[in-house]
């Protein structure tokens, strides 16, 4: 798999290099560009996915220092794996803490975003109890390494219906969530500390696609109707009967989706 280094710091990528639109895939917490498998399968050969490792995930370097962690840094490793892939034009997809990356991209690289798809997110900073919930989730991991997360976050990650019909998916996410615990702590400094993206709604001027699944409970689907509401021009999909991982609970409708989407940028 390519790889760049971006401020010091070595970033893995997968190119599907197919020659369609461009579109960069930013993956969730605790995951990794792995998640966005069932996508590279099915729309990989007909268009150019691109998609980085963030720093402390996947096969990208692990960083030690949660400092070093925010959503400027993954938006800035992302358009580094871009310039390295030579795309100059691109949509832009993150799910959740990608989605809370897309809004750092479009602060910074707004002239190289064709369009947004912005997948099981919200615009909204962390509320005070949320930043407390994850600052005892990084001593957790301090202290008994990222396990002391995985079944809670199972829990809430996917919908009740994928956990008890899709044992598979449920297998699939596990192995996707083992990742090392400087990069779990370090993603959770950069939620903890992100700004808030609310203003930055009504600047957006391109085609937007807002995917949710409609039994998301860490962005609830009331947050997406917001983005959606804020956002001029933009598409809202709910998927029916999915929790917050709606790429993996059901590719064939998330992939379609995005797939309708790419063929009109
Ligand atoms: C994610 O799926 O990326 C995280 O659950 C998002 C969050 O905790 O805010």
């Amino acid at each position: 798999m390519p790889e760049v280094t971006v401020d010091g710091v070595r970033i893995n990528y997968r190119d599907s290099g197919g020659p369609g639109a461009a579109c960069l895939l930013l993956h969730a917490f605790p995951l990794d560009s792995e998640m966005w498998e069932p996508q590279f399968e099915s729309l990989g050969e007909r268009f150019r996915l691109i998609a980085p490792d963030f720093q402390g995930f996947g096969q990208s370097d692990v960083v030690e220092d949660r400092s070093t962690y925010s959503m400027d840094t993954f938006a800035a490793q992302a358009k580094g794996a871009l310039d390295d892939a030579g795309v100059s034009t691109v949509v832009v997809a993150g799910l959740s803490m990608g989605g809370y990356a897309a809004f750092a991209f479009w602060r910074s690289y707004r002239d190289t975003v064709a369009g947004l798809v912005l997948a099981d997110t919200r615009a909204e900073a962390d509320a005070p109890e949320n930043i407390e919930k994850r600052t005892s989730q990084q001593e957790a991991v301090g202290e008994k390494g990222p396990g002391a997360l995985t079944d809670g976050l199972l829990g809430a990650l996917l919908s009740e219906s994928t956990r008890t019909k899709k044992p598979e998916v449920v297998e699939q996410v596990r192995n996707f969530m083992d990742n090392p615990a400087a990069g779990y702590i370090g993603a959770l400094e950069a939620m903890k500390t992100r700004p808030d993206s609310v203003a930055d709604l009504a600047t957006i001027n391109v085609p937007t696609l807002v995917i949710v699944g409609e039994n998301d409970a860490i962005t609830p689907a009331e947050l997406s109707r917001m983005l959606h509401e804020h956002i001029a021009g933009s598409t809202l999909n709910v998927i029916p009967e999915v929790g917050h991982l709606s790429n993996l609970e059901e590719p064939e409708a998330f992939s379609a989706a995005l797939s309708g989407f790419l063929s009109a940028s």
